[in-house]
Order: structure tokens, then sequence, then C-alpha cells
């Protein structure tokens, strides 16, 4: 038998192949005929070509596997870039998005600084203009209270509904006042429930709200505000009666109000089901003397509510339908929030 054993791969095959034939004609000269040279050479060779064979073979098993484990490591690869590609994108939007929210509260506080600018000229205008405006006008009032005690029947009514005028434009004044200039804060602990109970039983004998049905669904375990008492009424009245305004005949009131502890909270919810306000006025309502009550509503009530509701660090949203009802939304910290304020601390005032 020949013993070849070639070291490895492909280069080994033809060293083998050469030594294969001398050694045949080597073993001639040992005495063999030529047939059994011929046929061990044959032997040889065919013993030569499969080694040769399953080297190479190996060999080129070796390059394949070393191909798809080069293939394995490119994929790899490239599942690695699409996912640095997947997170890099995502990372693009959340900037977008923040940028996105970044320019909201932009144009939010320039709104804001616009309304800050509009009503400091108010309040200068306002203050200028009840100064003006008030002292004559009890003049003329008292004046008129004169006339009517002797006046004739015909002369009555005339100056009846110049009372009536004198009155409302003092009560716009007022208003303007309060809006500008509103008076420092009494805060003292307020039970709601009992607040808005007696609010209720003051208005239900009102006649603007006799046909309607008020319903009071403020719980009574909820925890004591802070809060100025006058102010509080104020809003919740400006509230109520602008839904009572808009509701019909046989329509209905609720308010509600409930904890929000995670905010330390309360939220009071007044809605209606009355005519709603279109969506083109409802950005408009708590504009100063924005009013849709032609003659009969000086535009005041939800632009005051709003600055008492915020000078205790509260906030007050309007939601609506058009057609279907309006709800209030107040929002006032458990704890108040007036360095300012004037505390009367453990008085307990209910209205
Ligand atoms: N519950 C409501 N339903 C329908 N519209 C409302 C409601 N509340 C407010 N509005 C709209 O908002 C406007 C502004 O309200 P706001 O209370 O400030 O002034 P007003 O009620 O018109 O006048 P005032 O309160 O001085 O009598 C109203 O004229 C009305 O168009
Ligand atoms: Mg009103």
């Amino acid at each position: 038998m020949i013993n070849i054993r070639p070291k490895a791969g492909r280069e080994t095959c033809v060293p083998a192949a050469g030594a294969v034939l001398p050694v045949a004609l080597l073993l001639g000269g040992t005495g063999l005929d030529y047939e059994q040279i011929w046929i061990q050479a044959l032997l040889g060779v065919l013993v030569t070509a499969v080694v040769i064979s399953a080297f190479a073979w190996r060999a080129y098993r070796k390059n394949v596997q070393e191909m798809q484990a080069e293939l394995r490591l490119a994929r790899e690869q490239t599942r690695q870039s699409e996912r640095e590609r997947d997170l890099a994108q995502g990372d693009l939007l959340l900037r977008l998005d923040r940028e996105r929210e970044l320019n909201q509260q932009k144009m939010q506080f320039q709104a804001q600084l616009a309304d800050y600018e509009k009503n400091a000229a108010l309040v200068q205008m306002a203050l200028g203009a009840a100064h003006e405006i008030n002292n004559p006008l009890l003049g003329i009032l008292s004046h008129l209270e004169l006339e009517l005690k002797v006046a004739g029947p015909e002369a009555r009514t005339e100056t009846e509904q110049c009372i009536e005028s004198v009155k409302r434009i003092s009560a716009t004044t007022l208003g303007l006042l309060n809006y500008a200039r509103p008076d420092p804060l009494r805060v003292s602990r307020i039970q709601l429930p009992s607040l808005v109970s007696e609010l209720l039983g003051f208005l239900e004998h009102q006649p603007l709200l006799r046909p309607l049905r008020i319903q009071n669904h403020v719980i009574t375990d909820l925890p004591a505000i802070h809060a100025d008492s006058q102010q509080l009424s104020q809003v919740l009245m400006n509230v109520l009666l602008n839904a009572a305004q808009a509701t019909p005949p046989g329509g209905t009131i609720t308010i509600e109000a409930e904890s929000v502890p995670a905010a330390e909270a309360i939220e009071i919810q007044v809605s209606d089901t009355g005519c709603g306000i279109p969506e083109d006025i409802l950005p408009h309502v708590f504009e100063p003397f924005f009013t849709t009550k032609r003659g009969k509503g000086t535009g005041l009530g939800l632009s005051i509510s709003r600055a008492y509701v915020r000078s205790h660090g509260g906030e007050i949203r309007v939601e609506s339908k058009e057609g279907a009802g309006t709800r209030v939304s107040i929002t006032l910290p458990v704890r108040g929030q007036q360095p300012h304020a004037e505390v009367e601390e453990e008085s307990e005032v209910v209205v």
C-alpha cells in the first residue's frame, strides 16, 4: 500500500500524484510484471485521487463554512445597522415632537403676554374711567330718585328706566374696577358643600332659575379649601347665571364637585343643557367685555371669574357644544396659593 500523507488543501494534489508513478516504476524494478505494476500504479493514483478529493472537499467545506459565517456576520451587522437606524429615526421623531411642543408653548406664552399687555392697558383705562364715571353717576342717581318721588304716572316710567340704566352703568363700572384692581384676598377655610347649598338656596327663588331643574351633586365629604368665600361665591354665581340665561325652561343645571387628591385640588363643574356656545365664539368668552347678550350683559362675568380663580392659583375652563349645552370646570388648590392674601385662619366661613 502507498501511504501518502499530504499536509493540507489543493496545493498537495500535484506532488502527491507525481509521487505515485516513480514508486510504481521502482516496484517494477523489484521483479513484478508490468501488468501488476500498472495495476498498483492505478490503485496508487486512485487512492491519491480519493485522498486529494477528500482534502479538496474538506477545504471546500471549510471555505463554504467560512463564507457562511461571514454571511451571518454581515447579516448581523446589517440588522445592527437597521436597529441603529430605527433608533436614530425614533430619536429624530422625539426631537421633532419636542420641538413642536416647544413651539406650541412659545405661541401660548406669546398669546398670554399679549393678554397681559391688553389687560395692563385695560387696568389703566378702567381705573381712570371708573373715577371719572362713578362720582357723577352717584349724583345723577340720587337726583333721579328724588325725581321719581314727585313724578306723575307718565314721567314715572321714564324715570324708572333712567334709574335702571344708571344702575347698569354703575354695575359695569364696578365690574371694571373689580376686574382691574380686585380686592385683596380674604382667605378662610371653606366647606364647599355648604357654600353651594346656600348659594343655590338663594338663587332658586330668582325668576330666572325657577323654571329650571337644579341638581346639586356636590359630595359632602370634600376637604375644606382655603379660599376667599366672597370671590368664590361670585365666581359660582356668574357661572350659574350664565347657565340659567342659556337654558330654556325645563332644562337642567347640574353642579358637581369632587376632590382631585393627586393635585391636592378640588374640581367644581357646572353644566347646563342650554343653547351651547358656537365654536367661533368659544375662544372669546373670557375676554373682558365680550358678550352675546346685547344690552343685557356687560361681558365681564367670565373674565372677572377667571381673574379671581387664577388669583387662588386655580384655573377655569369652558367646554361647549352648540345646541347641546355647556360645562364650566373650576379647579382650585385645597391649600390655596396667595402669598399676599389676608388669611383668616381657622375661621370657618360658609358664604
Ligand atoms: N353657559 C353658557 N351657555 C352659553 N353661552 C355662555 C355660557 N356661559 C358664557 N356664555 C357666553 O360667554 C359670553 C361671556 O360671558 P360673561 O359671563 O363673561 O358675560 P355675559 O354673561 O355676557 O355678561 P355678564 O356676565 O356681565 O352679565 C356670554 O355672553 C355668552 O355668549
Ligand atoms: Mg355672565
